[in-house]
């Protein structure tokens, strides 16, 4: 195959936004067909982007394509990913993988069974500074890692349009938005460590306030039941503890994102990217000239997703990471529920 058909799922703000034009730039694939709930948006997307085919019922697009993204609510993304694999359709889904780790086990013994590829779109691991710190472990640069702080935090920015908080169609609020994307990337970069305790946090009292100051539109203070802010804590096999949080809402000084890892023989914060060493009886700061890169990291995860398809890469994103960081999202959850540690060895 030296084409691949490219159908698309659910064609709102991520699809129209970021996965249609970068695919549309992609050599070698072909913009074939959409399907959304909402038949008008998808006439008028496909016109927008030249796609031949529009279909009422996605069994109908799997017919005419290779493979698809899925941009739908988190809700719907198990369910259409195992009938796209299931047709023998590769899949890119959006991140979160699916809401329960139960639904993402289904989606990862489909795409087995069916051997079709499977990625998520965890695309912050395409960013130069993530690579940069990706290859760094690797290198044993910081030697063993110790202890990780993950933050996702902005400033009264909950997203007062689409979905975003809709428990029902999102399973979760600021931790299964953006958190996520920052937890996934601690992950990868740190090699998988298998997690053995959690203990987690939310709260959603800032945005049950009437009359909230919120710099992203108006939400509804009376309806509002999704988390606006967690914090949690989590220890892994390999000794390594993590504190993670994330936040739409929180009452700080200014939207920021970390992710910095401390190990025995140094440490390292990937946003802006900054190297920490003791040698020669000092202590070193190392900043880095990032290479440019051409395009941008949602341009990268499609083109990696079709050289998959098409036999030329191994997707960046595995399904059998994604699904960890939907099990500790679920984790942290429950604990937060329970207002207990959960044991997930
Ligand atoms: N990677 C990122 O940074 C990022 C950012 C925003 C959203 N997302 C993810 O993208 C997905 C979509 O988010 P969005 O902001 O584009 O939402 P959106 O509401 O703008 O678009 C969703 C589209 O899916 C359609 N739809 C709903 N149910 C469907 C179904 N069962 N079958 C077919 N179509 C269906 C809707 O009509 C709509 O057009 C979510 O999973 C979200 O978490 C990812």
């Amino acid at each position: 195959m030296s084409q691949l058909k490219m159908g698309f799922i659910g064609v709102g703000d991520i699809a129209q936004g970021r996965h249609l034009p970068s695919f549309a730039e992609i050599d070698g694939v072909e913009l074939t067909a959409v399907q959304d709930l909402n038949n008008e948006r998808a006439h008028s997307v496909a016109a927008l982007f030249n796609i031949p085919y529009v279909f009422e019922e996605y069994n109908e697009l799997f017919k005419v394509v290779d493979a698809v993204t899925i941009c739908t609510p988190n809700k719907f993304h198990s369910e259409i990913a195992v009938a796209a694999l299931e047709a023998g359709v590769h899949v890119l889904c959006e991140k979160p993988m699916a809401i329960t780790t139960n639904e993402c086990e289904a989606m990862i013994e489909s795409a087995n069974r069916n051997d079709r590829h499977l990625s998520i779109g965890y695309h912050y691991r395409y960013t130069s500074e993530a690579k940069v710190a990706k290859e760094l472990m690797i290198q044993g640069e910081i030697g063993d890692p110790l202890v990780t702080r993950v933050q996702a935090m902005r400033r009264r920015k909950v997203p007062g349009w689409g979905v975003f908080t809709n428990k029902d169609l999102q399973g979760g609020g600021s931790m299964i938005d953006f958190g996520c994307h920052l937890l996934d990337l601690a992950l990868w970069i740190l090699d998988d460590p298998k997690p053995v305790e959690v203990m987690g946090k939310t709260y959603n009292r800032l945005s049950k306030t009437p009359g909230l100051v919120n710099d992203w539109g108006a939400i509804d203070a009376k309806t509002f039941n999704v988390d606006d802010h967690v914090t949690s804590y989590i220890t892994f096999e390999n000794g390594l503890s993590m504190q993670f949080e994330c936040s739409w809402a929180a009452n700080i000084k200014e939207d920021h994102t970390t992710l910095s890892i401390s190990g025995v023989d140094g440490g390292m914060d990937v946003y802006p990217f900054e190297l920490y060493q003791a040698k020669y009886g000092t202590l070193w700061d190392t900043k880095v000239r990032l290479p440019e890169e051409k395009g941008s990291p949602e341009l990268s995860q499609a083109k990696n997703f079709a050289d998959s398809c098409l036999g030329k890469a191994e997707p960046v994103v595995k399904a059998e990471q994604a699904l960890r960081v939907t099990q500790l999202m679920e984790a942290i959850y429950k604990s937060s529920e329970t207002g207990s540690s959960l044991r997930l060895d």
